[in-house]
Order: C-alpha cells, then sequence, then structure tokens
C-alpha cells in the first residue's frame, strides 16, 4: 500500500464523475435529444464546472443546482434546442444519476472493512440528497457534505476543511477520490493523500498538489487500501 494511505480511516468521495455518472443524464434521454447527445453532454459539464470556478473568482456563489441548469440552458442554446420538455427530462434526470457499475460492490467491501465513508460535492444538499437516496447507496455514508455550507465551490480550500469541521477527520486520515483531475490536485493540495480516479485515462493537470495513486475506476480501491 502508499505510505500515505497506511492511516487512512475515512474515504471521502466526489459525487459527480466520481460516484455517479453525469453522462448518465443525456444517456437517459438521448432519442429525444437526437445525434448531438453525446456533444451536448460534454460542452453541459464542461459549462457547469466552468460556471463553478466564474463564480468563485466573482464572490459570486450559487447553488448548483441553478449553475447546471444555467449551464444546460447555454448548452440548448448552442445546439439549437428549444423544446422545453427536453429541459425538464435532462434536469429530472440529473436528480436520478446512475452510479458506476463497480461502485455498490466497492461501498460495501470498505463498509465491511470498517472505512469511514462521507461525499464531499459541489451539489447542493437537496439535489444530492435525493439522488443519494435515488440510488440506494445512502446507508454507506455518515455524511454528504455540501459546498453550500461555506458558499463557495471546490477548489477552495474551505471545502475541503468541511471535512475536518463536520467529520473530525484530521487530514491524514482521510483518503479523498476523485475523477475530476483539477478536484483532485485540489484536494491534494489541501493536504489529504488523494487518489486520482482517472476514468477517462487522460494525461495529469498541470497544477498544484500531488495525488498519491492514479486509479482506472473504483474497483481497485478496496486492494488500494488493503481490503480484500
Ligand atoms: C462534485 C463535482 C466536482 O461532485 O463533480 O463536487
Amino acid at each position: 500500500m502508499t505510505a500515505s494511505l497506511a492511516g487512512t480511516e475515512m474515504c471521502v468521495f466526489d459525487a459527480y464523475g466520481t460516484l455517479f455518472d453525469f453522462n448518465s443524464a443525456v444517456a437517459r434521454h438521448r432519442t429525444a435529444i437526437g445525434p448531438k447527445a453525446d456533444a451536448l453532454s460534454d460542452l453541459w459539464r464542461a459549462k457547469q464546472i466552468q460556471y463553478t470556478w466564474l463564480r468563485n473568482g466573482m464572490a459570486a456563489y450559487a447553488k448548483f443546482w441553478q449553475v447546471t441548469g444555467e449551464a444546460l440552458d447555454h448548452c440548448l442554446a448552442t445546439h439549437g434546442i428549444a423544446d422545453p420538455s427536453v429541459r425538464d427530462k435532462l434536469m429530472g434526470a440529473y436528480l436520478a444519476l446512475d452510479p458506476y457499475p463497480e461502485v455498490p460492490t466497492m461501498l460495501a467491501k470498505l463498509k465491511g472493512s470498517g472505512v469511514r465513508m462521507a461525499i464531499l460535492s459541489n451539489g447542493n444538499p437537496e439535489m444530492l440528497d435525493t439522488m443519494v437516496q435515488a440510488s440506494g447507496l445512502a446507508g454507506h455514508f455518515e455524511a454528504v457534505l455540501s459546498v453550500d455550507a461555506v458558499g463557495v465551490f471546490k477548489p477552495d480550500p474551505r471545502v475541503y476543511r468541511l471535512v475536518e469541521t463536520r467529520c473530525g477527520m484530521t487530514s491524514g486520515k482521510v483518503c479523498f477520490l476523485s475523477s475530476n483531475c483539477w478536484d483532485a490536485h485540489g484536494a491534494a493540495h489541501f493536504g489529504f493523500p488523494t487518489v486520482w480516479i482517472n476514468r477517462a485515462g487522460a494525461p495529469d493537470d498541470r497544477l498544484p498538489g500531488t495525488t498519491v495513486a492514479e486509479l482506472r475506476d473504483l474497483s481497485q480501491l478496496p486492494s488500494l487500501l488493503g481490503v480484500s
């Protein structure tokens, strides 16, 4: 095991893209959207995250639900999709995104070995709680922490500090997991031993913070932590 993960008592997971597949919203309504579906999904995610960074820069926080809808409006306009029922369908689907296929088994293994688990996400509590409940995985997490408590988005350090203030965990006892490379760098820069879940096989971002390991998905996390 990587030495810096030896003290892990709690795994803290990013939500969107790490545990839950944001592409599953568009995938569910592919027929209604048509051939632009994949491009729409990619742009929606890119704009959603870009808007959080820009709002941080402007000191203009708004709930992630609002930001997600505004990003979608931009994308629907970009692709010339004017049917309001498409917007309603996609926003509805965002409240019940699919977990990635390996997630339920991985969480059960960690839970069985006594590892504490939490979510730390840009999502506001209303949208996060609805999605986590819908997935049937809520019982695995002792906390679902939202940036809404501090009114700023990742990667502001005040967000990562929520794990210490809300769960009483010092940084060295946390293993932070994110598939969003910039979030992994933010968490590592804050001080968490961090594993980047590189689902896309992308090159690393050149940002502050050094991650301690990289996995292609979460299926190998139990063995990385020495849990069989
Ligand atoms: C989140 C985004 C970054 O869940 O995926 O915080």
